[in-house]
């Protein structure tokens, strides 16, 4: 079976996984039976095309990393945005990966919305949509007899929200805790090294993990959006991301790290999600953690996350060094449960 893809941002993370589906192409014909199209990508700056025939994903990678623009490549025709693209083009599944808005989850929410309603499978990267919209377009997809997936949205490709649904049947989640943002791990682990706060995050604009607005990051947007997602997604919330105050790490110097040290502490951003009464409470701040205690020891761009539930006690995930590899791979995970439901009766 041959299944057309449509791209919305063909940023970091959709070009990885462009590369990762073209590396993967054959053995996922053999063990899965699909082979793939992409027929459309819309972009911010770089053009947004339409090809029926089949774009070549690897030369619209190339193009985009020479800072060229998608118009023009061999097949295809120009649309004016996103939302015409969504609208004219015929994908049965489309890769939401445009950038993070913390005001409202905006336009990627409704490119999602518009997508769903289309009956075209989403899959995003962009935990806007999950923390602001999940339960309206949850019910939209359920509606329109398609998917929405979102595993890249937290922690990258670990299997987090896979996880629960799939291995903790009956088990309900009652709290979380856990780093979730690489890109204040990097600064607050190359700190204790004795780098500069600038230094280190120049390093993870570098290796594409930051966000676009790097502020979101050290501001601590990222991760309580992630905390809104996950308590949202697994503990049936319906917290308004506008009503968490998170705090981030700008204010963290040098001197505070190495006065931790001195007591045997470091410094990370630690994001929770805790049960007080009869509502969840959301938040995100820097905090002094032994530094050999299982938070202490995460460093650089990993993650944790310990999640604990009423019958499986509590159980936790550390992802080790990820990079942008790793959320390509969520959303190549993600795929394959579409895929798996295309099979389906
Ligand atoms: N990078 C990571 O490690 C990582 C990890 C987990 C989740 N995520 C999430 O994944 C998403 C993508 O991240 P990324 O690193 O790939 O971002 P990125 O490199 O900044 O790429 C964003 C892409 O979206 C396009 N775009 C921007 N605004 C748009 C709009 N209004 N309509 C359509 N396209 C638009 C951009 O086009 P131009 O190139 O023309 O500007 C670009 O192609 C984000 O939501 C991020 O939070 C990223």
């Amino acid at each position: 079976m041959e299944v057309k893809l449509a791209f919305a941002g063909f940023g970091n993370v959709a070009r990885a996984f462009a590369r990762m589906l073209v590396e993967r192409q054959n053995d996922l014909t053999r063990d899965y039976g699909f082979r793939f199209r992409a027929t459309a990508i819309s972009t911010n700056r770089h053009g947004s095309i339409l090809s029926p025939e089949g774009i070549d994903l690897i030369e619209a990678v190339d193009r985009m990393e020479r800072g060229e623009s998608l118009t023009g490549l061999a097949g295809s025709e120009s649309v004016a945005d996103s939302f015409s693209l969504i609208e004219q083009c015929d994908a049965y599944i489309l890769f939401e990966t445009t950038p993070l808005n913390v005001e409202n989850g905006e336009p990627a929410a409704s490119y999602i919305r518009r997508a769903l309603d289309r009956r075209i499978h989403v899959i995003t990267a962009n935990k806007g949509p999950v923390a602001f919209c999940y339960r309206e377009l949850r019910r939209l997809a359920r509606t329109r007899s398609a998917s929405f997936r979102f595993e890249g949205t937290v922690m990258d490709g670990a299997p987090v929200f896979n996880m629960v649904e799939s291995c903790l049947p009956g088990a309900r989640v009652l709290g979380f805790e856990g780093i979730l943002n690489s890109t204040t791990n990097i600064i607050l682990t190359g700190m204790e090294e004795g780098r500069s706060f600038d230094e280190c995050l120049m390093e993870a604009e570098r290796a594409g993990i930051a966000e676009a607005n790097a502020d979101y990051d050290i501001d601590g947007w990222d991760a309580a959006m992630k905390a809104v997602a996950l308590a949202n997604v697994l503990m049936g919330t319906e917290i308004n991301p506008r009503e968490i105050k998170p705090q981030g790490i700008r204010a963290v110097t040098n001197d505070d790290i190495i006065t931790a040290a001195r007591r045997g502490r470091v410094i990370r951003l630690i994001a929770r999600g805790q049960q007080v009464s009869d509502e969840v409470v959301i938040s995100v701040a820097p905090e002094e953690v032994m530094k050999d205690s299982p938070f202490g020891a995460v460093r650089g761009s990993s993650n944790i996350l310990k999640i604990k539930t009423d019958l499986m006690g509590e159980i936790a995930m550390l992802e080790t060094d990820p990079g942008v590899r790793q959320t390509a791979y969520a959303l190549v995970s993600d795929m394959l449960a579409v895929f798996a439901r295309m099979r389906e009766p």
